[in-house]
C-alpha cells in the first residue's frame, strides 16, 4: 500500500468564497478575504479546503449554474487572486479541492445560448433535446415540491430540453465525446492552477444515459475511469470526491473493483443512519450501514460528514425512521425540505447542547473515513429559517462581534448575517471563541489534533464490538500492529459499558484514554468495564503509549483478534 495517499486521513473543510470573508467591502466574500483567513484555518488544523463553485455564474443556484468554467466570478476576484490563494494555502500545507459541476451548465452559458439559437451548431448536441414533451417529465425531479418538471420548453430552440435540477440548469449530454473531452479540459485547467482535485457534483446523473427515450437511465461507469485516468496522468496525487447518494450495493461500481474509478465518495448511507442513531439513541441501523458500506478498494476512502450545504437528505431511511428524525431534529414544516430532508444547521438541530454536538463530531471523526467539516460548524453556527430553501444554512461566517460579524464592512452582506437568538453573531463568533479555552472552536481544534494522531481510522480495518446496549457504539480499528477503540453513548442517560476489546494478548488489558485521565484496566475476566456519562464518548488506544514504536512499516497480520467463542473452541485464536 502506498503510504502517501493524503486523502485517507485528511481533514476537509468546506466553504463558499461568497460567504466566508469580504476583503473589498462590497458585501460579497472574495479570494482576497479568504486568503487572509488561511491562518485561522491552519490553526484549526484542517488539511484541505473544499471550495464550493466560484466560477462565473448567474448564481441562481449558488454557483452550481456555471456560465464560464474557465473564469472566476468577478465578484470573488480574478484568476490571479485564485492562484495567489492556492499558493498561499500550499505554503501552509493545505490542499484545495474544488467543485466540478459537470452534469449541467447555466442556461446563460454561451454553449446553451448557441445550442438553442442554432440547430446546426455543434453545441446543439451538447444538451438533451426533445421535439415533443417527453412522457414522465413530471418525474425524477431533484428538488420535489420546488421544481415542477425535468423537461422545459424553450421557445427559441422550439424544443424541450432536459434538466435534472432547476430549469435554468440544462443537462449536458455527457454521452457526447466532445462534452467528455471538455470536462477533462476543465479538470486539466484547474489542476494547472494548483488544485488537488475535485468534489464532483451529482455523479450518478453525470454518468446516466439521458434523452426522451430513456425511461430508466443506465450508468456509464467507464466515464469515471476515463476521468480518473486523465487526472492521474496530469497529476498523480489529485483526487475525485464523488457526490453520489447511492445504495451500498452500487458503491463498488463507483469506486471501481480495482480502485480505478472514484477515490472518494461521501457516505450518505452512514450519514442518514447516524442522524437516526442520534435521534433514537439506537446504534443498530448505524452499525448496519457501517457494515454495508465496509467493502471498498484499499485505496478508496469514504467522506464522513454531518451537515453539508444542502438539506439533510433522509430519503434512504424507512418511513418510520424518517419520522423519528423529523420529530427530533426538524419538527416544524419550515425546517423540512423537498419531502425528504431537514434544512437546519447542526447546532440548532441538537438544541445547541454542547454534549450532543461533541458526540456528533466525535462520531464523525472516528467513523471509517475522512472527516468533511462545514464552515461555521466549528463555532456552532445556526440557521435563518426565514431564508428560502437551502439558503437558511448558508449565511456568512461569524468572525467577531463587529457589525455584520466582521464578515464585511458593507451594510449589505450578500446574505443576512445571523444576528438574533442564541446563534446570533454576538454570542457565536470566532474572535470570542479563540480566547475561551473551553469553546467549541478550541474543542474542535483539539479533536482535529487528536484525530491526526490516530491514522488507524483512515487506514485500518474496523470491527464493531458487542456491548449489549443498543445505545452504545464501540468500534475498534487495527492497523500496522496497533489498535484504537472508540466508544460512544447515544443516550441521554449514563451507561455502564462492559466490553471485550477482541484482541488476544496483554496489550488489550490497558486502554489509554486519549482525551482525559481515566484509563481502563481490564477486570479479572479480561473485560473492560467503565461508565459513560450521558452522550459521553471515549477515544482509547489499546495498550501503552509506545504504539509509535510498535507501528510496523508494512501491513501486518498483527491484531490477534479473538474469534467468537464457538469457533475458538474448535480452532483456537486466529490471526486475520
Ligand atoms: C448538488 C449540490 O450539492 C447542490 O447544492 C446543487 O443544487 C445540485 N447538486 C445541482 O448542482
Amino acid at each position: 500500500m502506498i503510504n502517501d495517499l493524503w486523502y485517507k486521513n485528511a481533514v476537509i473543510y468546506c466553504l463558499s468564497v461568497a460567504t466566508y470573508m469580504d476583503a473589498n467591502g462590497d458585501g460579497v466574500g472574495d479570494f482576497a478575504g479568504l486568503m487572509r483567513r488561511l491562518d485561522y484555518l491552519s490553526g484549526l488544523g484542517v488539511t484541505a479546503i473544499w471550495l464550493m463553485p466560484f466560477q462565473a455564474s448567474p448564481c441562481r443556484d449558488d454557483g452550481y449554474d456555471v456560465s464560464n468554467y474557465y473564469e472566476v466570478d468577478a465578484r470573488y476576484g480574478t484568476l490571479g487572486d485564485f492562484v495567489e490563494f492556492t499558493h498561499a494555502a500550499k505554503q501552509r500545507g493545505i490542499r484545495v479541492i474544488i467543485d466540478l459541476v459537470a452534469n449541467h451548465t447555466s442556461d446563460q452559458h454561451p454553449w446553451f445560448m448557441e445550442a438553442r439559437r442554432n440547430p446546426k451548431s455543434m453545441y446543439r448536441d451538447w444538451y438533451v433535446w426533445s421535439k415533443k414533451k417527453p412522457r414522465g417529465s413530471n418525474k425524477g425531479m431533484a428538488f420535489p415540491g420546488v421544481q415542477k418538471s425535468t423537461w422545459s420548453y424553450d421557445s427559441v430552440a422550439r424544443a424541450w430540453y432536459f434538466h435534472r435540477f432547476y430549469d435554468f440548469q440544462p443537462d449536458l449530454n455527457t454521452s457526447n465525446p466532445h462534452v467528455q473531452a471538455e470536462i477533462l479540459k476543465i479538470m486539466g485547467f484547474w489542476i494547472q492552477l494548483g488544485v488537488s482535485g475535485f468534489r464532483m457534483d451529482a455523479v450518478p446523473f453525470v454518468i446516466a444515459t439521458k434523452g426522451p427515450q430513456v425511461s430508466t437511465p443506465v450508468e456509464q461507469y467507464d466515464m469515471l475511469r476515463l476521468m480518473r485516468e486523465f487526472l492521474q496522468w496530469r497529476q498523480g496525487d489529485a483526487i475525485i470526491l464523488a457526490e453520489a447518494n447511492v445504495l451500498p450495493d452500487m458503491d463498488m461500481e463507483y469506486f471501481g473493483g480495482a480502485g480505478d474509478r472514484m477515490h472518494m465518495m461521501f457516505n450518505f448511507q452512514v450519514n442518514q443512519n447516524l442522524f437516526y442513531a442520534l435521534a433514537a439513541s439506537d446504534a443498530r441501523p448505524l452499525q448496519k450501514a457501517l457494515k454495508a458500506t465496509k467493502p471498498r478498494p484499499k485505496t478508496a476512502q469514504w467522506g464522513m460528514f454531518l451537515r453539508n450545504h444542502d438539506e439533510l437528505d433522509l430519503g434512504r431511511l424507512t418511513k418510520q425512521q424518517r419520522k423519528t428524525v423529523f420529530k427530533a431534529f426538524g419538527p416544524e414544516p419550515a425546517m423540512q425540505l423537498y419531502d425528504r430532508g431537514i434544512r437546519r444547521r447542526l447546532a440548532p438541530m441538537l438544541e445547541n447542547d454542547r454534549r450532543r454536538i461533541e458526540l456528533a463530531y466525535s462520531l464523525m471523526f472516528t467513523l471509517p473515513g475522512t472527516a468533511v467539516l462545514r464552515y461555521g460548524d466549528e463555532l456552532g453556527m445556526g440557521d435563518n429559517l426565514a431564508l428560502p430553501e437551502r439558503q437558511c444554512a448558508r449565511t456568512p461566517m461569524q468572525w467577531s462581534t463587529e457589525p455584520n460579524a466582521g464578515f464585511t464592512k458593507s451594510k449589505k452582506p450578500i446574505s443576512p448575517v445571523i444576528s438574533v437568538g442564541p446563534c446570533g453573531y454576538e454570542h457565536v463568533n470566532a474572535a470570542q471563541q479563540r480566547r475561551d479555552p473551553n469553546s467549541m472552536l478550541n474543542w474542535t481544534e483539539r479533536i482535529i489534533r487528536m484525530r491526526k494522531e490516530v491514522p488507524e481510522v483512515g487506514w485500518g480495518d474496523f470491527e464493531i464490538l458487542t456491548t449489549r446496549d443498543v445505545s452504545v457504539l464501540a468500534i475498534r480499528y487495527d492497523w500496522r500492529n496497533n489498535s484504537v477503540l472508540f466508544v460512544h453513548n447515544l443516550a441521554s442517560t449514563p451507561r455502564e459499558v462492559s466490553l471485550s476489546v477482541g484482541i488476544a494478548g496483554e496489550s488489550s488489558r490497558l486502554l489509554v484514554n486519549l482525551l482525559s485521565e481515566d484509563h481502563s484496566q481490564a477486570k479479572a475476566g479480561g473485560k473492560h468495564r467503565f461508565m459513560l456519562e450521558a452522550y459521553g464518548y471515549r477515544w482509547f488506544r489499546v495498550g501503552g503509549l509506545d504504539y509509535l514504536l510498535k507501528r510496523s512499516d508494512i501491513e501486518t497480520e498483527s491484531a490477534d483478534r479473538v474469534t467468537p467463542r464457538r469457533q475458538r473452541s474448535r480452532r483456537g485464536p486466529v490471526a486475520r
